[in-house]
């Protein structure tokens, strides 16, 4: 298994090209399979989940050809709607095929998910949706099976805001029989990426970025060409190693518009930023300020970024509460950054970092994607040479990582 070791104490100093979204490329992936066109994907990430993905649909039947930063999918026909439990239990975004496959098949079999790493994340409001639309789904041996003739436009209040969850909803009702009404529905960026390329699709989609969204189903769906969003995560993350291992670093081809909650967080504590349309620069010296975070669904601040605010706020000058509401079991990392020197204390949902000087190298590993990337802005500042094992979950979310850091000067390898 891959390592990374990092040597930290290095400013960071450049620019860094920001890769398509990973968030927005899996779901518009699966949006693949509601036309029997060739659908034309630009600025799609190369990365572990991408290829999970892309596993997963040609295992189906749909005809993937991915060249450079681009993929194309053609579902001509789907020779067998059914997701395996061995790829959905490797990616949890692997569940977007339910909806499609309903809308397309008129059948699926998809696996439920289980858990994960960071709590239990169940799919209770996808199947809940999906039955108001009129499915019929029943669980099985780990498996849900789906089963409806058409789909029927429903009006469906969600319990709680989940992002994958609209996103299955959406891509269903794109070719329903009649209005599909979504309320209290997902606002993240990568919903309003998904309605687009829909959209390019001949979807009619109104309302994508609110919290009410009206899907008027259509009989088919063409093909399109389309270029997924920049990867605000990955944004966000680079940005909070420059605000910790300070420095002055670019992030090109970014979308600063859907960053505005990690921005101002940085802001707070402490960087100068400088934003352009499609470009972001930050600017920072010295430990930074400490700044409490709390997460909540978009336009809030993301539970993707929880982590690497965890990382910078362990060398803070003060003490910063960060509080998690998404996901009941996102503090692995704070552990991991203890072995680092961090000192941070966990009260339930909350998390208390006490700043320290100098955090120093250490052995630690990474436990999920996000809890990864704290590690590594963690290694960035630490006195030393830090190595993070398990590194398989920073692939499966961040394009060249080694690569990306050294060319802002960090002193990173990987070692096989
Ligand atoms: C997506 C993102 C993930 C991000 C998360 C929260 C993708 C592929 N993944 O994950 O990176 O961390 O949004 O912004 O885009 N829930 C239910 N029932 C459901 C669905 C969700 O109770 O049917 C709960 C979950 O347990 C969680 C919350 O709702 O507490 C948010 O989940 P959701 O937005 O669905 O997260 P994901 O789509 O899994």
């Amino acid at each position: 298994m891959d390592k990374l070791r990092i040597t930290g104490g290095r400013r960071l100093e450049g620019a860094v090209e920001i890769s398509g979204a990973k968030n927005a490329a899996l779901p518009i992936m699966c949006a693949a399979l509601l036309s029997d066109e060739p659908l034309v994907l630009e600025r799609v990430p190369r990365l572990m989940d991408v290829a999970t993905m892309a596993k997963l649909l040609g295992r189906m039947g749909v005809e993937v050809d991915a060249g450079g930063n681009g993929v194309e999918l053609r579902a001509r026909r789907i020779a067998d709607p059914t997701a395996p439990y061995d790829l959905v239990k490797t990616m949890r975004a692997s569940v977007l095929v339910l909806g499609p496959l309903l809308a397309r098949c008129g059948r699926a079999k998809v696996s439920l998910p289980g858990g994960c790493a960071i709590g239990a994340r169940p799919v209770d409001q996808h199947v809940k949706g999906l039955q108001a639309m009129g499915a019929e789904i029943t669980v099985d041996h780990g498996y849900m099976h789906a089963e409806a003739k058409r789909l029927r436009g429903a009006r469906i209040v969600m319990d709680l805001v989940t992002v994958t969850g609209t996103e299955n909803l959406m891509m269903a009702a794109a070719l329903a029989e009649g209005t599909t009404v979504l309320e209290n529905a997902a606002r993240e960026p990568e919903v309003v990426d998904l309605a687009r390329c829909l959209a390019a699709m001949g979807a009619r989609i109104e309302g994508a970025g609110t919290d009410v969204i009206r899907i008027e189903g259509v009989g088919s769906l063409s093909g399109a060409r389309h270029r997924v969003m920049p990867d605000r995560i990955e944004t966000g993350t680079y940005l909070a190693a420059a605000a910790a291992a300070g420095g002055k670093v670019k992030a090109t081809g970014a979308a600063p518009e859907s960053l505005d909650a990690t921005l101002e967080k940085l802001r707070e504590a402490g960087a100068i930023l400088r934003v352009s349309q499609d470009e972001i620069e930050i600017e920072a010296e010295g430990r930074p300020k400490p700044v409490n975070v709390r997460t909540a669904p978009y336009p809030g601040f993301a539970t993707d970024m929880q982590a690497q605010f965890m990382a910078l706020a362990t060398i803070a000058r003060g003490t910063a509460l960060i509080t998690e509401t998404i996901f009941e079991n996102r503090f692995m990392h704070a552990l991991e950054l203890q072995r680092l020197g961090a000192n941070i204390s966990i009260h339930g949902n909350s998390a208390l970092v006490r700043g320290v000087e100098r955090l120093q190298a250490a052995t630690v590993m990474a436990t999920d994607l996000r809890a990864s990337a704290s590690l590594v802005i963690a290694a960035l500042v630490a006195e030393g040479t830090t190595q993070i094992e398990r590194i398989y979950h920073l692939d499966r979310g961040y394009e060249a990582i080694e690569k990306k850091l050294s060319g802002l000067g960090a002193r990173v390898e990987r070692v096989k």
